[in-house]
């Protein structure tokens, strides 16, 4: 292909996207001639907008809020991943215009996390996962496909958690909100994945004196970067890894396979997510 280079993240709304922030700051760094764009796209207009893009040069789009699930059923082809995963945020045009749906979401997890923590392994880890919606799925599939041997899961809804746990294989545990606490000693890894911890949302309930230094805690709240639960664990010694990473690391798949480049991750670049 010859054409420049044109790549969207599609949502409703979509004005809180940092996708055009970071992948405009890729594309500057990289000097590659190209574009990503926001485009806010109604549920009712999905299907039109997505099979019209390839027509009008664009190589691919980010999805988000409330497409990552419907996207699904409009795609050509379905990487396993986003099978598993029920949800894609990655599509892909290819010469035909056929559509390619993928997550990066747990990609982008674990590749935070390892780097984060390199001396986490997921055949030796424990982990406390906190939530049960999106993201959580997109990370249990991650860790169990890591080798995790057993994990716990709690949530607010406890259905939708015991759901997720009959869908993912018995290696995982699920527990009721009030036992989240009670665990902490016997994992060695906590995650959360709820908006708890966000600003201008609730907070995390946690005993936090049951954190121990030889534990690895991450978030995937980044607003603030240190969320209460990152900075209780930081006082208590434990490897912390913040969720900003996250957010870049399922980027990088997108990018590359686009705009046939491999972006890098500064210290610049988060500066300005979080900006
Ligand atoms: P995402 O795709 O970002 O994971 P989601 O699917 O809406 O978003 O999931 C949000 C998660 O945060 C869920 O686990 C949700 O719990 P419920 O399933 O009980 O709704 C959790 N969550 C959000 N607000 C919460 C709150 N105030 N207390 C406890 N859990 C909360």
């Amino acid at each position: 292909m010859t054409s420049i280079p044109v790549v969207a993240v599609i949502g409703y709304p979509i004005y809180h996207s940092k996708s055009p922030k970071m992948h405009g700051y890729w594309l500057n760094q990289t000097g590659v001639a190209g574009y990503y764009v926001p485009l806010e796209v109604k549920p009712e207009n999905l299907e039109t907008t997505l099979r019209n893009m390839p027509k009008l040069g664009f190589r691919g789009a980010n999805v988000t809020i409330p497409h990552k699930e419907q996207v699904l059923h409009i795609a050509d082809f379905i990487t396993d991943r986003a099978q598993r995963i029920g949800a894609a945020n990655t599509l892909y045009f290819d010469g035909d215009g056929k559509i390619h749906a993928d997550n990066t979401d747990g990609y982008g997890f674990i590749t935070n996390l390892k780097i984060g923590a390199p001396d986490w392994n997921a055949k030796t880890s424990v982990p406390l996962v906190i939530g049960a919606g999106g993201a959580s799925r997109a990370i249990i599939d991650t860790l169990l496909r890591e080798g995790a041997p057993k994990l716990y899961l709690t949530n607010r809804t406890k259905d939708r958690a015991s759901f997720l746990a009959e869908e993912f294989g018995q290696s995982i545990e699920v527990l009721d909100w009030e036992e989240k606490s009670g665990i902490l000693p016997k994992v060695n890894t906590v995650i959360n994945t709820t908006s708890l911890g966000m600003s201008g949302k609730g907070t995390l309930d946690l005993e936090y004196d049951r954190l121990t230094s030889s534990m690895t805690v991450t978030d995937i709240v980044y607003t603030p970067l240190e969320t209460e639960l990152l900075k209780n664990a930081r006082i208590r010694g434990c490897t912390c890894v913040d969720g900003l990473g996250m957010l870049i690391y399922q980027g990088i798949p997108g990018f590359q396979k686009w705009f046939n480049v491999l972006p890098t991750v500064s210290d610049d670049l988060r500066k300005l997510l979080l900006a």
